[in-house]
Formats: structure tokens, C-alpha cells, sequence
């Protein structure tokens, strides 16, 4: 990939890519279930502070691509590097001991628990002394007060009482306590499957301003999506994963939105469009 130039008027780049080491990078990733292809022989790099947009038809190999980044598949063959250094994710938990979240398009909340538990989640606090220790106690005000911090870091207002259990909540406050959950826990990489396919206009808004608070906490974002017009509105880059391969990596003001879509459906190639010489 060259250096990106930027045309004027258009948002300034988080990241200037030809001069960082990638936060997270991988190279030549092939994964094969069977006969069927899902990666052959992809590479990816997220460059610090950056929202990296994956896009692509169904099929296409993004959330196989996603889950070898995370350890939730183990790629055939391929290297991942975080800041710079080879890294092996044998389960979802290794990459997650690395800084690396996820969100899945499922989302892993438990319904029947209150926010603060589901911030949480696997990562109880204890209370302190023997009654955690020995007694394994939980210091729910200790965690219902730094959940209560985490939201509002985040500025998501809409969750007023953190004691609440998360089935009463709508799907985008879900969608909230899953990125805040996120956000808070990672330190280096946060990935966002599909966090807006099943949300409505006011609360996927809410998630892309998650998005962009994380931005500007310089905490880099790779971000699956189907929906073209967000995309466009909070990714820095755009990755274009066309049968199992990388067909380009754009950004939105070195492409078009029809053309990212003809570089994804096969219509045009990187090459035969305009904005090639500067992608
Ligand atoms: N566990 C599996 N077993 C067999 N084939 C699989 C498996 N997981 C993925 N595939 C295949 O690998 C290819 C890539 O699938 P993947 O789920 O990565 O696509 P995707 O880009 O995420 O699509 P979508 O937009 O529909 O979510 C597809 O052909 C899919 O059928
Ligand atoms: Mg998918």
C-alpha cells in the first residue's frame, strides 16, 4: 500500500499510515473450511487512533477474517503482529489478555444480570480482605461506582441507573453496555462486528458517537459493516474484502461510496478507479 494523501475539504486522517507501526497487522491469512476458501491469503493493518472499516458482500470472508484476528478461529496459515511483534492467539481469551476486544454481532450480554455485572463480566471485582479472597465476595458497589464512571466517559447518558438489568434495556442500550464493556477493557485494539445491523437511526447513531469517542481516546476500531452511508461517515479506512481476498483499502475521501461498492462487487477493480493513485 502507497502513502495516503488526502483531498482537501475532507476530514484529516487520524493516521498517517506509510509512517506508524500497525497496532495490529496480519499477513497472508488463509483460512479453509473444507473445500470452501473463507481467507486466501489476506493482510490488514490498524494503524493507531484509526477507525478501520471492513466491508464486503455475505460470504466474503469478514467475519473469518475478524475472528483469526481474535483468536476465535486459528488461521491455516498467516502471521499476526501486535505493535510490531508476532503474536499467536490460540483462544478468544489470549487475544483479549493482549488488549484486543470484541463485540460480536451477538452480542455475549447476560440478560438476567444488571449493567455494572455485564461491564464486568469475567472480570469481577472482588471485595477487598478475606471476604473477597477467602469468602470470594463481589464489591458491587466498588463495581456498580467504575461502571457508572465508564458510561459516563463514554457519554452515553441514556443509562441513568447502572443496577439495571440489561433485558429491560433497549437494543441500543445493549449495544452500549457491549462497546462500554469494550472500551474499558481494551487497551489496544477494539473490534466492532456489525454493532448497528439490528439497531434503529437514533440508537445507531449513538453507537457511531461510541465509535468516535473511542477515536478520539486514540484507541484504534475495526469496524464490520454493511451500511455504506456510516461507513463513509466514521471510518478512516475502508478494507474491501471481495471471495476470501483484500480487493483494495480505500478511504472516504480517496473514494467514492459507488465506487467502494463496485470495488466490493467486482464491478471495478483499485486499479480502474480514480482515486487509485492516492489510496
Ligand atoms: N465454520 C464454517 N464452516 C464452513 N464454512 C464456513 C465456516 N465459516 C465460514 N465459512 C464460509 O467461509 C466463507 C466466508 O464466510 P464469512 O462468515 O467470513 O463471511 P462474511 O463476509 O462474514 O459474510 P456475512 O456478510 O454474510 O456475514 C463463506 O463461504 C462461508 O460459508
Ligand atoms: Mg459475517
Amino acid at each position: 500500500m502507497t502513502a495516503t494523501t488526502h483531498s482537501p475539504g475532507s476530514r484529516p486522517p487520524a493516521a498517517e499510515p506509510a509512517q506508524r507501526t500497525p497496532v495490529l497487522s496480519a499477513r497472508g491469512l488463509v483460512k479453509t473450511f473444507g473445500k470452501v476458501v473463507g481467507l486466501d491469503g489476506v493482510d490488514l493493518d490498524l494503524y493507531p487512533g484509526e477507525v478501520l472499516a471492513v466491508i464486503g458482500d455475505n460470504g466474503a470472508g469478514k467475519s473469518t477474517l475478524i475472528k483469526c484476528l481474535t483468536g476465535a478461529l486459528g488461521p491455516d496459515a498467516g502471521e499476526l503482529f501486535l505493535e510490531g511483534r508476532p503474536v499467536h492467539f490460540k483462544r478468544p481469551q489470549d487475544a483479549r489478555d493482549a488488549g484486543i476486544e470484541t463485540v460480536y454481532q451477538t452480542l455475549a450480554v447476560a440478560p438476567a444480570l444488571d449493567i455494572a455485572s455485564n461491564l464486568f463480566l469475567g472480570r469481577e471485582k472482588r471485595r477487598r480482605g478475606p471476604l473477597g479472597s477467602v469468602f470470594r465476595m463481589l464489591d458491587q458497589k466498588g463495581m456498580r461506582r467504575e461502571a457508572a464512571q465508564a458510561l459516563a466517559d463514554l457519554g452515553i447518558g441514556t443509562l441513568q441507573n447502572v443496577a439495571q438489568a440489561v433485558e429491560t434495556l433497549s437494543g441500543g442500550q445493549r449495544q452500549a453496555v457491549s462497546v462500554a464493556r469494550a472500551a474499558a477493557f481494551g487497551s489496544k485494539v477494539i473490534v466492532l462486528d456489525e454493532p448497528t445491523a439490528a439497531l434503529g437511526v437514533k440508537e445507531s447513531n449513538q453507537v457511531l458517537r461510541l465509535i468516535e469517542e473511542l477515536r478520539s481516546r486514540r484507541l484504534p476500531v475495526i469496524l464490520i459493516s454493511h451500511n455504506m452511508p456510516q461507513v463513509f461517515e466514521v471510518a478512516d479506512r475502508i478494507h474491501i474484502q471481495r471471495l476470501g481476498r483484500c480487493a483494495g483499502v480505500v478511504s472516504p475521501s480517496s473514494h467514492t461510496m459507488a465506487e467502494a461498492v463496485a470495488i466490493m462487487t467486482g464491478a471495478t477493480t483499485l486499479e480502474r478507479t480514480p482515486g487509485h493513485a492516492t489510496s
